[in-house]
């Protein structure tokens, strides 16, 4: 079987590798030329746990190629993976010219039987625009190749994708033909013979599937978030009431943890692009929009605590900022509450010092000159006023407290992913401030 994935983004790779590894002869084609030139010299775009090490092992054993010709690409191969972006456009809706124009090349270039499946997160109903282009496009070419289209959304997360790929919760497959099904239930075979499931379903649905698995996860957050900040008001601790629910299987302890809001590049677009789907088929998605609203409220809760402890004035305050990322074991910084907040900072007049194990050089595409980075963890406390843990990496989790205390102009922590314990902090002699305690 031989596979061509196209877009060599996040996903595109991670699936691209993770099919080679398993000894399938796989094709990426990007449009960027820079990056394309890049991976053939084994140079990773992304920063993903073990992604570099598989791309390379399995580029060196001749069955993991990249190239920017789409055309030879598409011919002769078995099945042919969507993993272009879908970047939000101004409405909040998927903006699917990327995905719509691999559909075209996949037309205009197929030779034979080929199944098409779609991969990145598409509006529900895209895959049946995917069918249309590559249907015009043979119109065109006065040919009639037989074809399947198929979605297979994924469930990634970033920092454990590879883990997640080869050991999927669940492979969910929506597919319109049996030949289409069996395709892709023989293509996942080495994932699913550890009883790792494979779900199949029609396209629509498959496609739901996806939105609907993301846009749960975002409630679970901006709920547990909500009631964190009544905690507070009301004098509970949210992480005696996150065990309390967590220990009810039904409810379960994964994803309840409160924070400073979600990010990423998925929780954010997926909701408002649910949202936005609901209002076109004119159905309020309210439950969503209270998700969405209370995700902003809480993308400033920690800048308020800080401005609050320092009585609204962080004129030449210096604040040192750990972790930028919008979550541990990536270097992502889109839509991290780590943006909002340093940018409040700054616009208050404060200083900022940040550290992230690896995030830095993507920072300084957001932030410039404007604050100043860290190589060293505790560098960055030197003749701050206080820290705002941002994410939580594991190498903040437990740090030197004294060497801490003693860099810090004073003893203040700011912890906007609860990762101490406040009586142990408060017993150090630190002024210890996080999310969901009233301190
Ligand atoms: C998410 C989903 O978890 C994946 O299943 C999905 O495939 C992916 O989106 C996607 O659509 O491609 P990801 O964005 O990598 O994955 O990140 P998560 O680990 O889900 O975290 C998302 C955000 O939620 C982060 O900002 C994180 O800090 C926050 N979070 C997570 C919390 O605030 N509390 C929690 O308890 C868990």
């Amino acid at each position: 079987m031989k596979i061509t994935i196209v877009g060599s983004g996040y996903v595109g790779l991670v699936t691209g590798a993770c099919f080679s590894e398993v000894g399938i002869d796989v094709e990426c084609v990007d449009v960027d030329r820079n990056k394309i030139e890049n991976l053939n010299k084994g140079i990773i775009p992304i920063y993903e746990p073990g992604l570099g090490e598989m791309i390379t092992r399995n580029m060196d054993k001749g069955r993991l190629r990249f190239t920017t010709n789409i055309a030879k690409a598409v011919k002769g191969c078995d099945v042919i993976f969507i993993c272009v972006g879908t970047p939000p456009d101004e409405d909040g809706s998927a903006d699917l010219k990327y995905v719509i124009q691999v559909a075209r090349d996949c037309g205009k270039y197929m030779d034979d039987y080929t199944l098409v499946v779609t991969k990145s997160t598409v509006p529900v109903g895209t895959s049946l625009k995917v069918k249309s282009a590559i249907k015009e496009e043979l119109k065109k070419r006065n040919i009639s190749i037989e074809f399947d289209i198929a979605s297979n959304p994924e469930f990634l997360k970033e920092g454990a994708a590879i883990e997640d790929f080869l050991k999927p919760d669940r492979i969910v497959v929506g597919a319109d033909s049996t030949r289409a099904e069996e395709l892709l239930r023989n293509l996942y075979k080495p994932f699913t013979l550890n009883g790792h499931p494979i779900i199949v379903m029609d396209v629509v649905s498959a496609e739901m599937t996806k939105y609907a698995a993301n846009s749960m996860l975002a409630t679970k957050i901006s709920f547990i978030n909500d009631i964190a900040n009544l905690c507070e008001i009301v004098g509970a601790d949210i992480n005696n009431v996150r065990n309390g629910i967590g220990s009810d299987g039904r409810i379960g302890n994964k994803f309840i943890y409160p924070g400073i809001g979600y990010g990423g590049s998925c929780f954010p677009k997926d909701v408002q692009a649910l949202i936005k789907t609901g209002k076109e088929y004119n159905y309020d998605l309210q439950v969503l929009k209270a998700v969405e609203a209370v995700n902003k409220k809480q993308k400033a809760v920690l800048y308020n605590k800080i401005l609050n402890y320092f009585n609204g004035d962080l004129k030449d305050k210096t604040i040192a900022i750990w972790g930028l990322s919008f979550k541990p074991q990536t270097d992502d910084m889109r839509e991290a509450p780590s943006l909002e907040i340093v940018n409040s900072l700054l616009k208050a007049g404060a200083n900022v010092k940040a550290y992230d194990p690896v995030a830095i050089n993507e920072a300084k595409h957001h932030f410039g000159d404007s604050i100043s980075y860290y190589s060293d963890q505790y560098e960055a406390l030197i003749d701050a006023d206080c820290l705002a843990v941002l994410t939580e990496w594991s190498e903040f989790k437990i740090p030197n407290f004294k060497i801490v205390q003693k860099l810090l102009n004073s003893p203040v922590v700011f912890d906007g992913r609860n990762i101490y314990d406040k009586s142990e902090m408060l017993k150090m002699g630190f002024d210890y401030i996080c999310i969901g305690i009233n301190t």
